[in-house]
């Protein structure tokens, strides 16, 4: 490694980071980190913090499984890659497929579509799902629903169906036939309604209205994450996605469950659909499906969709679509680890107790900070801080103030993500009720530091 002057004097000098304006990282260098040791990550200068973002929600079992690293190793010295195109598989490629059709059995998802990550993974989704109707002979539904604040990564179909203008306005034009709803979204909604359940309701008549508007019959998909990720925290009632699925079934669309966060474990259920007693047609995986450790994802597949597909005899079925990278052997040997690990320590169970003392604890710092304009979460280790420059208007807060909060936080101990006016923590799942009052402490010092 090169040195420390050497890195810093180089920081951001020749790289473009993701989410933010070049010139921001020259005039505020990223942290550079350096080394990982279970739930805790050090920088640089040797300064250490728990991680309460869990590298981007997707470390879930902290920095020191070694079972997940073992399997890499020997997978680099058996098969590094080899391609799964049409007629060329792999070993550990075809385990994964019967793992994860036990583990997603009882959300009705059989198959696996194999991708590099959360965006590919939507993407595949939401091709398969226009695929999917055009060969039972139903290719007028091609367009899209999803939810405003929704986040479905950044390729152009996943930004089409994005529901925040930060990823969307300067990528324009989009996909044309992506509509968005209102969000359940209590804090801020176009309903004036606090109330989750009756603004689940109104979120579902928007739905309804929608679909009447366009047309059941042109529309192929509806997407939503089971909990609002990356748009803020945002659980919507537990009624919503259950009657968002019958109203997909009653007018023939395909409901795709982005569960590139929720999946394996973080909500305290091992799905988010699960969660909610949802059977979606297709699950979106990725991050926490290797720990972090390689770049992975999975389409899960109905058993209907499958059927579909499966029995096509016109050619229809013919997948035109797929990545070099789908089912590398060296992620699939990664996923076959980390799927071992994340049911042997059953961190679903850990990750739902330590979710509601994390939860309690931020509700508490809304008692002490004004600033703090909402507080949501309450499923696992998902947790958001709304922050506002004055509660009763819920006027947005000065724009250097989260920045702010996350930096005396990480001097005080704990590394916090702030997205916009929140400050999101999703921490590893293996999180001790210590480390969680870790957290809260630098949170406190952090808002102290305004
Ligand atoms: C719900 C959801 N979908 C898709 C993505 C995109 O995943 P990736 O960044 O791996 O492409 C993310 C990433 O945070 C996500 O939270």
């Amino acid at each position: 490694m090169k040195d420390e002057n050497f890195l810093k004097a180089n920081n951001a000098r020749s790289l473009w980071h993701p989410m933010t304006a070049p010139a921001d990282s020259h005039k505020s260098p990223p942290v550079i980190v350096t080394e990982g040791h279970g739930v805790r990550i050090r920088d640089i200068d040797g300064h250490e913090t728990v991680d309460a973002v869990g590298g981007l929600w997707n470390v879930n079992l902290g920095y020191s499984a070694q079972p997940v690293k073992d399997a890499i190793a020997a997978q680099l010295n058996r098969l590094p890659y080899y391609s799964t195109f049409r007629g060329t598989s792999n070993d550990q490629v075809i385990e994964l497929a019967e793992e994860l059709r036990t583990f997603f059995e009882p959300d009705g998802l059989t198959r696996a579509f194999f991708t590099s990550g959360g965006s590919d993974s939507v993407e595949t989704a939401l091709r398969l799902a226009r695929q999917y109707h055009k060969i039972r002979g139903d290719g007028g539904r091609v367009k899209y629903l999803s939810l405003k604040k929704g986040y479905h990564g950044t390729h152009t179909g996943g930004a089409s169906v994005n529901g925040n203008a930060n990823f969307r306005t300067m990528y324009e034009p989009l996909l044309p036939g992506c509509y968005h709803i209102p969000a359940p979204y209590t804090y801020r909604n176009p309903f004036g309604e606090s109330d989750p359940a009756k603004l689940a309701q109104l979120c579902l008549q928007a739905l309804e209205d929608e679909i009447a508007f366009q047309g059941a019959g042109t529309i192929a998909a509806f997407i939503m994450e089971p909990i609002l990720g990356a748009g803020g925290v945002i659980p919507p009632h537990p009624s919503f996605m259950p009657a968002v699925e019958k109203i997909c079934r009653k007018n023939g669309i395909l409901l795709i469950a982005d569960e590139v966060i929720t999946a394996f474990g973080r909500t305290g259920a091992w799905t988010g659909s699960r969660l909610w007693g949802v059977k979606p047609d297709f699950a979106c995986t990725a991050k926490a499906i290797t720990n972090a450790y390689f770049p992975f994802g999975a389409v899960m597949i109905s058993e209907g969709v499958a059927d579909v597909f499966e029995k096509d005899d016109t050619g229809k079925a013919a997948i035109g679509h797929g990545y070099t990278y789908s089912g590398h052997p060296v992620g699939a040997a990664a996923a076959l680890a980390t799927l071992s690990e994340t049911k042997r320590l059953n961190v679903k169970d850990n990750a739902a107790a330590r979710g509601t003392e994390l939860f309690k604890g931020v509700q508490a710092l809304m008692a002490k900070y004004d600033c703090i304009g909402d507080v949501r979460g309450g499923y696992g280790l998902m947790t958001a801080i709304e922050m506002v420059s004055d509660r009763a208007t819920k006027a947005a807060p000065a724009k250097a103030d989260p920045g702010k909060v996350q930096a005396a936080a990480y001097r005080a101990g704990a590394m916090v993500r702030v997205s916009g006016p929140n400050i999101i923590l999703s921490p590893p799942l293996i999180l001790t009720s210590e480390d969680v009052q870790v957290i809260i402490a630098a949170l406190d010092a952090g808002f102290a530091a305004l």
